[in-house]
């Protein structure tokens, strides 16, 4: 299994989310692929926010050697799950399916803690509640991989 997170910016929600799968990945010693991208270009090749290494760093995560990418539509065929972190990610990645192969891949990531919720992965680039994100995340997380394995 190949996973893409996704977020707009690259560098707050995704990168975690990207950090806290890879660690169940590896607690799982599954053979999965795990990456992530923005649906912008703002902070292209930059770090993770320190906001958000800094939460990683407390649950023993080093998120800081990721790089922040945009999505490009190539992702669809590299990529056989596609999380999003709330409906304006969505309609943005959606907007470059080519079928509805590609359409089915795109889930909102809180979906699998909360099914049918359609809840959000509130950005925390202005707000803050950086805890709050990872708590969210790694429930999802955990049910991602429950759901697949
Ligand atoms: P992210 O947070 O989408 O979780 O990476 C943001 C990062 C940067 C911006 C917005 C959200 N920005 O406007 O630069």
């Amino acid at each position: 299994m190949n996973i893409l997170t996704v977020c707009l910016g690259n560098i707050c929600r995704s990168p975690l989310a990207e950090g806290i799968l890879r660690s169940k990945i590896e607690a799982h010693r599954l053979d999965w692929q795990v990456d992530s991208a923005g649906t912008s270009r703002y902070h292209d090749g930059e770090s993770p926010d320190s906001r958000s290494v800094a939460v990683a760093k407390l649950h023993g995560l080093n998120i800081s050697k990721q790089r922040s990418r945009g999505f490009v539509v190539s992702d669809y065929d590299r990529f056989d799950l596609i999380l999003v972190m709330d409906s304006s990610n969505y309609q943005e990645v959606i907007s470059l399916a080519r079928s509805a192969h590609d359409r089915d891949k795109v889930k909102l990531i809180l979906n699998y803690s909360s099914p049918d919720q359609n809840k959000a992965v509130p950005d925390p680039y202005y707000e803050g509640g950086f805890d709050y994100v990872y708590e969210l995340l790694d429930a999802a997380c955990e049910a991602v991989i429950a759901s697949h394995i």
